[in-house]
């Protein structure tokens, strides 16, 4: 952060200072864990689900903290806020607009902003000093707690915006204002909550309406719902995707044997050969997406297909790939799913095992409302189509993948219904041989990593 003193924090924040005795002192970072604070941190108490903020206080001025913002007095310096995420965004708000030569880029789409992010960020770290999101910090506490990460020498800011709802986004454009706005798909994801895809469409448009006219707006081409919002948007529109009519493209796209894509970046500028080391096609709009943002910062096509071969994962649980002594490949892809991630991983997971034995572990996908058990029985189709040796479906609300799997009558593979992750892992250790492949897949809630966390022998069952 750039430092700031308390004074001007309680002046931007609306906070009232509590027991401090120096309005001068500066703070220079904001942290919301004790553990993490040191000289000049200003710690933020926020109400955990099991635990309070406000009782790690004393444990962070010890650590060296200048003071906590929190609701209630706690015996130290503090500056107190009725709204402590509120008063970060107003921070951070402020921190942005002390910057004028700071550019801001925005992320968002029903899937793949993670990784878009992390891709991003490798490429934009190449033209200067940028601060992303760790993991998903995509919400109104990480996406403040991000912004207030950047310094006086930081040039980009690339960040993730996730939407729960209409306005999410509007909000965290009002945090950090982007100048460029990446859109990559409208999807299944969180439809429950917002009722319906046209909702999810026009939460997402929300990124670049919010942009300025010397702005520009990067859209993904391949999908429709994304393109229209070139009408709702004062910025530049920009295109990327597969498709012969995006402006940055992809030429010649193949799976290697491995499961990674090699294809040829095509821009206006020219073209380069990209491998990257990332697994599963739907990685290549990704990659697309991240390069049409680095070549409107300036990065050349060269330069962002190196920088695409070159990225490596920087969040975990997203496809990634573990090689086991004896030969078992196990895809960790239990971060998090919905219908388009789940497809993207059983075709991906498809083209890996060509010619070993497949074995799919899938779990629930959450918050799909009324479409939840078509959505899964689709899922249990597309498994037993590609021609996975065992289906195991992990729950209750995976349950409908049975039905969706047995439907294809001409599969004749291994399918199991078992209550929880444990019964997986004892189910495969039936099942498993040498030379297999798995791909173990759920929404986040369900714990399925801690399958593939046991095969790969990270953790005890
Ligand atoms: N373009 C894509 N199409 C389909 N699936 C994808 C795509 N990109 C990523 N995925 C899959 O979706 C899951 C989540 O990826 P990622 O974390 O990048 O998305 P996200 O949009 O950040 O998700 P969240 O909303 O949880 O923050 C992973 O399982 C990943 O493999
Ligand atoms: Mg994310």
């Amino acid at each position: 952060m750039i430092p700031l003193s308390l004074a001007d924090i309680a002046k931007i924040t609306g906070a009232v200072p509590d027991l401090i005795g120096d309005p001068g002192t500066l703070a220079d970072s904001v942290v919301i864990d004790s553990r993490k604070a040191g000289p000049g941190a200003l710690f933020a108490a926020l109400p955990g689900e099991r635990v309070d903020g406000h009782d790690f206080a004393n444990a962070a001025m010890a650590a060296g903290a200048v003071a906590v913002l929190g609701t209630r007095p706690v015996g130290v310096p503090a500056l107190l806020t009725p709204d402590v995420p509120a008063a970060l965004a107003k921070l951070a708000r402020a921190v942005v607009d002390a910057l004028p030569g700071l550019c801001i880029a925005g992320i968002t789409g029903s899937v793949g902003k993670t990784t878009t992010k992390d891709l991003a960020a490798q490429l934009v770290e190449r033209l200067g000093p940028t601060v992303a999101p760790h993991g998903s910090y995509n919400n109104e506490i990480g996406h403040p707690l991000t912004v207030l990460r950047v310094t006086e020498a930081t040039r980009y800011l690339v960040l993730e915006l996730s939407a729960r709802g209409a306005g999410h986004i509007a909000q965290l454009c009002e945090i950090a204002p982007p100048s460029l706005g990446v859109v990559l798909c409208v999807g299944h994801a969180h439809t429950g909550e917002f009722g319906g895809i046209e909702e999810v469409a026009r939460a997402k448009a929300e990124l670049p309406a919010a942009l300025p006219p010397d702005g520009v707006a990067l859209l993904n081409a391949d999908d429709p719902r994304v393109l229209a919002m070139a009408e709702r948007t004062a910025a530049r529109v920009v295109t990327f995707g597969r498709g012969s009519g995006a402006t940055v493209r992809a030429a010649g796209v193949r799976l290697d044997s491995s499961g990674r894509a090699e294809f040829t970046l095509v821009t206006p500028e020219g073209a380069a050969p990209v491998r990257l080391r990332l697994f599963g096609e739907h990685n290549v709009t990704n990659a697309l997406a991240a390069a049409a943002l680095a070549r409107e910062l300036g990065l050349p096509v060269a330069a962002a297909a190196d920088g695409l071969c070159a990225a490596a994962p920087r969040s975990r649980w997203r496809m990634e790939v573990t090689e086991r002594p004896d030969g078992v490949t196990v895809i960790n892809d239990a971060y998090n799913a919905n219908p388009e991630g789940m497809a993207a991983a059983i075709e991906t997971l498809a083209v890996m095992a060509r010619g070993r034995r497949a074995f799919a572990v899938l779990g629930p996908m959450n918050e799909l409302g009324g479409e939840s058990r078509l959505r899964h029985e689709e899922a249990g189709g597309m498994a037993a189509r590609a021609g996975v040796a065992g289906l195991i479906v992990v729950g209750e609300d995976a349950a409908p993948m049975l039905s969706g799997a047995r439907a294809e009558r001409s599969w004749h593979g291994e399918l199991l219904g078992v209550p929880d992750a444990g019964s997986a892992v004892a189910a495969l250790g039936n099942l498993l041989t040498p030379g297999d492949v798995v791909l173990v897949k759920a929404s986040r809630t369900v714990g399925l990593e801690r399958v593939a966390l046991a095969l790969t022998g990270e953790a005890a069952q």
